[in-house]
């Protein structure tokens, strides 16, 4: 890896050392099930939700729940106690935004990113890219590159929320005096497989000012009750232990300037694959391999929704477009009697002298 990530290193090598174990007792085999009906839909719904970390602007927005399961042994006895993650999608036109809810108490340990959860998003970019593996591609870090990895494209966002504070705004192209991105919180990479991962921008073929981090995000606790926002010292923000929700709220541009495969491009009216993993520390120990869960054990199909085809608009004949429909004909019925009279008049002003005018 040329680009190393302060935060995301040790994540990096725990999932590759765990994909790697994985692999040795799979031997080769990967079985999955997945479920046929999960699949979600990012309506047009402009202008209705704030990337804030809060749900209440969801409250009418459709999602899908998904059950957890371990990312390299899906088995339900290994299943998420705590509850499903419950994941929706809108899109405005230009931006696709995403909500993910999931039960799970306040923990808290300031800047311990494995002792706080940990959100990631997962997007096929290449056409032959596995959920598997993160994109499958066959070669080791020494190798991969452009050329033998080609199709292989994942498209990752990982809100790591250790050091970020609740209801704050994460990711976008937060640059520190580095140069680099901000360590803090939110990443925006690509991947040919668990070894193969880059921050966008960086990566075999050398750095592009192109790529760039065009994920925005926030997260929040339902245990917290502050309205008037927090900074950085009022952490804790709440008693470690508390019973809630968290929240993870995503948002980025449908299409981005992406000239490399390092980003997925959503288009109006088509379908996506992608994924949601989560890592959240057990009993009160840090996360490791096995506190990493996904949604399913294979892509999830999104589809980006045209707009004025949501369900409550369609073939509802409600009070509003009864009424709609009797002003349409009463106009209707009066244009025909003005052109009547326009006719009948203009008729008698045919035979009208001109001096008479
Ligand atoms: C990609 O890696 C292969 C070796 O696996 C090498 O032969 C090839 O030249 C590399 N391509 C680029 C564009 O670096
Ligand atoms: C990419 O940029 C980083 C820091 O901005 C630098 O350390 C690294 O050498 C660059 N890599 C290439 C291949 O230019």
């Amino acid at each position: 890896m040329l680009f190393h990530h302060r935060l995301l290193l040790p994540h990096l090598l725990i999932c590759c050392l765990l994909v790697l174990a994985a692999s040795h007792q799979e031997s080769g085999e990967w079985t999955c099930e997945p479920d046929d009906e999960a699949r979600i839909s990012a309506h047009f719904r402009p202008g209705i939700v704030t990337i804030d970390g809060r749900a209440n602007d969801w409250a009418d927005v459709d999602g899908f729940e998904f059950p957890l399961r371990p990312a390299l042994d899906p088995d339900e006895d290994k299943q998420y106690k705590a509850g499903k993650m419950a994941v929706k999608a809108l899109h405005d036109g230009t931006d696709v935004y995403f909500m993910l809810q999931v039960a799970g108490d306040y923990v808290y340990s300031k800047g311990d990113d494995h002792m706080c959860p940990s959100v990631a998003l997962m997007f096929q970019v290449g056409e032959s890219a596995t959920y598997h593996n993160m994109g499958g591609c066959k070669e080791s870090p020494g190798t991969c590159n452009y050329t033998n990895c080609r199709g292989h494209e994942v498209d990752i966002m990982h809100f790591s929320i250790g050091n970020s504070i609740p209801g704050r705004l994460y990711g976008g192209n937060s640059v520190n005096e580095e140069g680099k991105e901000d360590s803090v919180g939110l990443v925006d990479m690509f991947s040919w497989n668990p070894h193969c991962r880059n921050i966008d921008g960086s990566g075999p073929s050398g750095n592009s000012s192109a790529a760039q981090n065009d994920w925005r995000g926030a997260w929040w606790h339902s245990s917290f009750s502050t309205n008037t926002g927090y900074i950085e010292v009022d952490s804790p923000y709440g008693s470690s232990g508390q019973k809630g929700t968290y929240y993870f709220e995503f948002s980025r541009p449908l299409r981005t300037m992406d000239l490399l495969q390092q980003d997925a491009q959503f288009s109006i009216g088509q379908s996506s694959k992608f994924s949601v993993a989560l890592w959240y520390p057990g009993d009160g120990n840090p996360w490791h391999g096995s506190a990493h869960y996904t949604v399913s054990c294979d892509w999830v199909a999104m589809d980006v929704v045209r707009g004025y085809s949501t369900h409550k608009e369609v073939g509802s004949w409600d009070a509003a477009s009864a009424f709609a429909f009797v002003i349409s004909v009463v106009a209707l019925a009066v244009s025909v009697f003005v052109g009547y009279l326009l006719v009948s008049k203009s008729k008698s002003i045919d035979f009208t002298p001109i001096d008479r005018l």
